[in-house]
């Protein structure tokens, strides 16, 4: 099976460091995501420091996953690199996901926390971040080694392709 049926999410990490090679590498995989037009409208923070990554991780309720990590990634839509601006959320999407399944690949465990278009979520992490105006700030990946091991479910549904019509 391919990565996509190996990727899950990995929440508790150990306190081993990520290497800065690894940590290239899903910059490069979040890199090479199609985009609209290519616009490739994506920045990114790498966030490292042991207090920012607790601030991170008081920014919402689901966020606690990044106390932990050993990086965040801040993944960032920029509106002024973008020609198809209206199609940015889709790009960082496919960004996203390939920084997950980099992330796989290279043996560790990654989870995506939702920042994007919830308002209060957003506006604490461009505060913090000093994050401009134009720049959407998506999501935050959590990055680790996983301090566990889970077993991906398969959940492949048929009723819920259609053939020709709906
Ligand atoms: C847009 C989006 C937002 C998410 N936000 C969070 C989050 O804030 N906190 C969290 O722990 N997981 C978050 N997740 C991870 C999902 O909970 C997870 O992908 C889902 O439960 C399926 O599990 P899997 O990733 O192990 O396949 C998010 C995933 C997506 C795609």
């Amino acid at each position: 099976m391919s990565l996509i049926f190996k990727r899950h999410s990995v929440r508790r990490f150990t306190d081993q460091k990520v290497e800065d090679e690894k940590i290239e590498n899903l910059l490069k995989a979040g890199m090479q995501a199609p985009s609209a037009c290519n616009q490739q409208a994506w920045e990114f923070i790498v966030v490292s420091k042991p207090e920012d990554k607790l601030a991170i991780s008081k920014m919402h309720e689901y966020a606690k996953p990044a106390e932990k990590a050993s990086h965040l990634i801040v993944t960032l839509g920029n509106l002024n690199g973008a020609n198809c601006h209206r199609l940015i959320d889709q790009d960082l999407g496919a960004c996203n996901e390939n920084i997950l399944l980099q992330a796989t690949h290279e043996g560790l465990g990654a989870v995506w926390l939702g920042f994007h278009p919830i308002e209060d979520r957003t506006l604490r992490l461009k505060e913090y971040l000093n994050i401009p105006d134009n720049c959407i700030p998506f999501s935050v990946i959590c990055v680790g080694y996983p301090a566990y091991e889970s077993e991906v479910k398969l959940r492949y549904d048929e009723s819920k392709v259609h053939y020709d019509r709906y």
